[in-house]
């Protein structure tokens, strides 16, 4: 968020002298020393074309072969450097990713080596099968099950590629951009042994002019506006090319605003000038199509075809720049130039998009299973401002009976700024106010920020002083200083062990004993959300932190910087779980992340625009950010700035039911907005809008429990569903919730009355969630148009699919757990459905130890109890017993029994309504199977699954059939 308080206003007219995104604020690659050397190396190789060749080899005497597994080291030279020695090393994981490393040997410094294991959950195991076998040109690994992989590792030049049944699917080197800048001494002299210096004195050096350009260009000192960066390492840089020669689609790399399928920044009709870039900032409304970097980074990227899907994941930490081009149709070409830190690359192979979510998940780790109110709606607004502030919205939502789970505070819920501490004239009453809202079975969620206002009367800052625990400005001394919320601010490291056990005591709810301060003016329903962790820094470059502050174990701020974010919600994260005894899931929510962040909850886009672009651009990066696994995300409903007219408030609306973060936000200047203030027939809309939401919440749920285990994404973008259905390739304003069957396309078009949607190239009916007419899609996929009045938003369920909802109005999540399912069913063009719901009691870590249930539906044609050929059973069976790989969290559910305490609390849960739809005739009799007695049920005449037929589809509906939701059962139709 960005202010109009006083102070904040001061400051913004300080650093900004303006009120909009302003490029002057954010350097642009040429504007930065690396990624101009980066850019100008690529151009240099272009320009040279077959004559160009890269300086770096592998030094064939220096393979080294593990004998035990999959990995070997060799030393790696430059010819411009030959007294420089580097180290690479691959090693092939069990699951077949490759890891590759290549960092500077005995150079005058040291690189930073430790991004990738802040984002690993483990050091992943490297197979003990496969084998490196050295040649006199290349060293090679074959593996997978019919030998169609290779990764080959060319000497001279150095060149990686990993191939799959002959064709590559990722190359590095293979254009020559890598350079790693050895570290130097500012005086001329060469580091490394005494070989370089002997090169150095020789009367001819080798010509480095035409690879490195003629000029040290800005290598030991940066200016930039007023500031100095020292850059007391001077040139560390790394750039390094990524060419995917047989696919013609990249995704990924999120957070930019811009489509899902990455528009190219260089060559010819580039659509960017410039490249892509990862340096986490707070980007005052940000453009809605941009390559520029905002809050956060994941430096995954995905390149795709008809053929296969491979992906990378490229674990830097710095400021990085990536270029992606097309030289033809079917080839990406991408160029990764990064300011600091070791090469340590992951290749995924594929081959599946469901392949490569597993390969990434095993690496840095699946999201975790959100509490169940935290998919609820959930209301925020900088800022209510008092506490009664507070009741009245409550007591608003639901004098209008609006559903929402969740109540925010912004900023100026505290005393100056001082995060925890309440202001007290207007928040008398903290764990009062907290308290009547959890009455009603809801939560709250209070913001908590890394910066630390520098006064004695702030226990948080002096004890985090007293530790020794800020940042530390350049020269290593005391504490960086600059201003942010709070005015003079230090900033929290927690790339400080010592800060971590600190900053969960804070978050005790108890006091503490010999005196150390905790929240004690807190409960736990109270949860977190922690914001301006780039950091933000208002007068700092770029509104952040200086590249060379100091941080834990003397690492430049530079080094780093991508990191900070998921640190600090990883530390809040493991406060809120540790608070309470046994622990609750806690939720977290944080606008700066990087890989590994899924593991400590929520993201959401930041501070978006109230502007149709951003609503429509806000859809492609929670897609971009669900596939680079952040699945647990969302974009404030509304727009952060600006006052939404109510079409526009409706459609964002239906925009944020579909993703899964659903958050209403808006800017302190911004009228107040909540759905009941909303005139009618808008707030109508809203509320109906709202209880979709509420009703869908058993899909979302179950769908979390697959991302546990799979990684597989929430919001499924086409490519991933339909991986070889090229015409849904670059689609991504429409998308699959899960493996449920839901398709969604959100209207984000003023004015809309119709919406174009693109059903998947397969023979399969889909049906209008709503009226349930039938769409048919052929093998050649098919456009369709739809009705997309403003009341209206183009859902569908994909023939097969059987959705549990739960259709009563409520005012709040935690008031639906006894409450009777509906099943609704969407037979596939051959008469099948199936669905899954899984289900827990929501907050606890209980279902790790077994206590939920995981059923699977099914609707078929097998022989019931007496009638052997049926029209159609419909089946409910326990999955959690049956499934061998059965897991949730990550936790396989070996200790689980049907008859587990969580079952039993809803053992009295039932289905009371199944609709089905396409039938292809009307039944004689709709039986539990095995009873006598004759369901109730009706009867709508109209076309069925299997016809060629579109229209409306037959539907069946069958009351009450009171079979319960935890026990097995069928219902056979005749
Ligand atoms: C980069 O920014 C500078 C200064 O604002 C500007 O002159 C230059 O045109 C920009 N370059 C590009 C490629 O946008
Ligand atoms: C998360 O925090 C724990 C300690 O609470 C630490 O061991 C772990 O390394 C941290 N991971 C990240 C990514 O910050």
């Amino acid at each position: 968020m960005r202010p109009w308080t006083l102070l904040g206003l001061v400051v913004f007219l300080l650093v900004e002298d303006g009120f909009a995104f302003k490029d002057h604020d954010f350097k642009n690659c040429s504007q930065s020393g690396f990624c101009r050397r980066g850019r100008a190396l690529a151009a240099r190789a272009k320009e040279a074309k077959d004559a160009w060749k890269s300086p770096y080899s592998l030094v064939a005497d220096s393979v080294t072969v593990n004998p035990a597994d999959a990995t070997f080291t060799a030393r790696v030279k430059s010819s411009l450097y030959p007294g420089i020695k580097f180290g690479l090393e691959l090693r092939v994981h069990h699951d077949g990713v490759v890891r590759v490393r290549m960092d500077e040997i005995d150079g005058l410094r040291k690189r930073y080596d430790q991004a990738a294991s802040w984002a690993l959950i483990a050091e992943p195991k490297i197979s003990e099968t496969i084998r490196w076998t050295a040649g006199k040109k290349d060293i090679r690994a074959v593996y997978g099950a019919k030998k169609e992989i290779e990764v080959v590792v060319s000497y001279e030049p150095l060149r990686v590629a990993l191939i799959r049944n002959g064709k590559e699917q990722v190359v590095l080197n293979g254009q020559g951009l890598l350079h790693m800048e050895h570290f130097r001494n500012k005086d001329g002299q060469e580091g490394g042994d005494g070989a370089a210096q002997e090169v150095l004195k020789a009367e001819n050096p080798p010509p480095r002019e035409w690879f490195e350009g003629d000029k040290e260009d800005d290598y030991w000192e940066e200016k930039w506006i007023s500031w100095t960066d020292t850059k007391p390492k001077g040139p560390e840089s790394l750039s390094l090319d990524i060419t995917y020669p047989n696919h013609g689609t990249v995704y990924g790399i999120p957070q930019h605003a811009t489509r899902l399928a990455l528009p190219t920044t260089t060559g010819e009709n580039s659509f960017f000038s410039d490249p892509y870039r990862f340096y986490n900032a707070d980007v005052f409304e940000y453009l809605a199509s941009s390559p520029v970097s905002i809050y956060g980074s994941i430096p995954v990227m995905h390149a795709h075809s008809a053929d296969s899907t491979v992906g990378i994941f490229n674990a830097v930490a710095s400021e990085t720049w990536i270029d992606v081009s097309h030289a033809s149709e079917k080839s990406t070409e991408t160029h990764w130039i990064s300011e600091s830190g070791i090469m340590d690359l992951f290749l995924l192979p594929g081959p599946t998009p469901e392949d490569i979510f597993k390969q990434y998940a095993t690496l840095t780790g699946s999201p975790v299973l959100p509490a169940q109110w935290a998919l609820g709606y959930h209301q925020c607004r900088w800022n209510y401002m008092t506490s009664d502030d507070i009741r009245s919205v409550q007591k608003r939502f639901d004098e209008d009976d609006i559903p929402f789970d969740v109540l925010w505070l912004d900023i100026e819920y505290s005393e100056d700024h001082k995060y925890f501490i309440w202001n007290k004239k207007n928040f008398p009453d903290p764990v009062d106010m907290v308290n009547d809202v959890a009455a009603l079975g809801r939560k709250m969620v209070v913001i908590i920020d890394p910066h630390l206002k520098r006064t004695e009367e702030y226990p948080v800052y002096q004890q985090a002083s007293e530790r020794g625990l800020l940042v530390k400005p350049s020269n290593g001394e005391g504490e960086y200083e600059g201003l942010c919320w709070s005015g003079k601010s230090s900033w929290m490291d927690f790339f400080n062990p010592n800060a971590w056990d600190w900053w969960k005591s804070l978050f005790k709810t108890q006091s503490l004993p010999g005196g150390a301060w905790s929240w004690t003016e807190s409960t736990e329903d109270v949860h977190i959300w922690n914001d301006m962790n780039e950091p933000s820094v208002f007068n700092g470059p770029e509104i952040t932190m200086p590249k060379d502050s100091i941080h834990y174990d003397g690492w430049e701020h530079r080094d780093v910087h991508n990191l900070n974010g998921m640190l600090f919600s990883n530390h809040t994260w493991q406060a809120v779980y540790e608070r309470s005894d046994p622990p609750k899931r806690p939720f977290v929510l944080t606008r700066s992340y990087y890989a590994g962040s899924q593991r400590f909850g929520a993201l959401w886009t930041g501070d978006n625009l109230g502007t149709w672009e951003h609503m429509a651009v806000g859809i492609k990066m929670t897609l971009s950010n669900s596939i680079a696994g952040m699945g647990f995300v969302g974009s404030d409903v509304g727009g952060f700035f600006g006052n939404p007219e109510p079409e526009m408030l409706v459609r964002w609306y239906q925009v944020g039911a579909f993703a899964p973060f659903f958050r209403a936000h808006a800017h302190i200047d911004a009228k107040r907005r909540e759905p009941y203030l909303l005139e009618e027939p808008y707030k109508s809309y809203v509320r109906d809008i709202l209880r979709l939401r509420y009703s869908l919440l058993p899909v979302w749920y179950t769908q979390f429990r697959e991302t546990t285990v799979t990684g597989m994404p929430i919001m499924r973008p086409h490519y991933v569903v339909f991986p070889k259905d090229k015409n849904g390739f670059d689609l991504d304003d429409q998308y699959f919730i899960g493996s449920s069957g839901i398709l969604v396309r959100p209207v984000t078009e003023k004015g809309a009355t119709e919406a174009s949607v693109y059903l998947p190239a397969e023979n399969q009916p889909y049906y209008d969630y709503f009226n349930l007419n039938i769409f048919r899609s052929t093998t050649k996929g098919k456009t369709i148009t739809v009705p997309a009045a403003l009341d209206q938003i183009p859902v569908f369920i994909r023939g097969g699919s059987i959705i549990p909802t739960r259709e009563r109005p409520r005012r709040a999540s935690t008031a639906m757990k006894l409450d009777p399912f509906t099943l609704r069913i969407g037979l596939s063009k051959d008469g099948l459905a199936r669905g899954e719901l899984y289900l827990d009691d929501g907050e606890s870590y209980d279902h790790q130890k077994g206590q939920l249930i995981w059923r699977e539906f099914n609707a078929d044609k097998t022989s019931g109890k007496k009638v052997k050929k049926p029209l159609l059973r419909i089946s409910s069976r326990d999955m959690a017993s049956h499934e061998p790989e059965a897991a949730v969290d990550g936790v396989s559910l070996k200790t689980y029994t049907p008859e587990n305490s969580f079952a039993q609390s809803i053992s009295d849960v039932r289905v009371e309504r199944i609709v089905v739809a396409g039938l292809n005739k009307k039944p004689k009799s709709v039986k539990v199977d095995g009873d006598d007695g004759e369901l109730i049920w009706e009867w709508i005449d109209g076309v069925s699954a299997g016809d060629k037929k579109e229209g409306e589809s037959s539907v069946l509906i069958v009351r009450d059939p009171k079979v319960l939701i935890v026990k097995d059962w069928s219902i056979v139709i005749e």
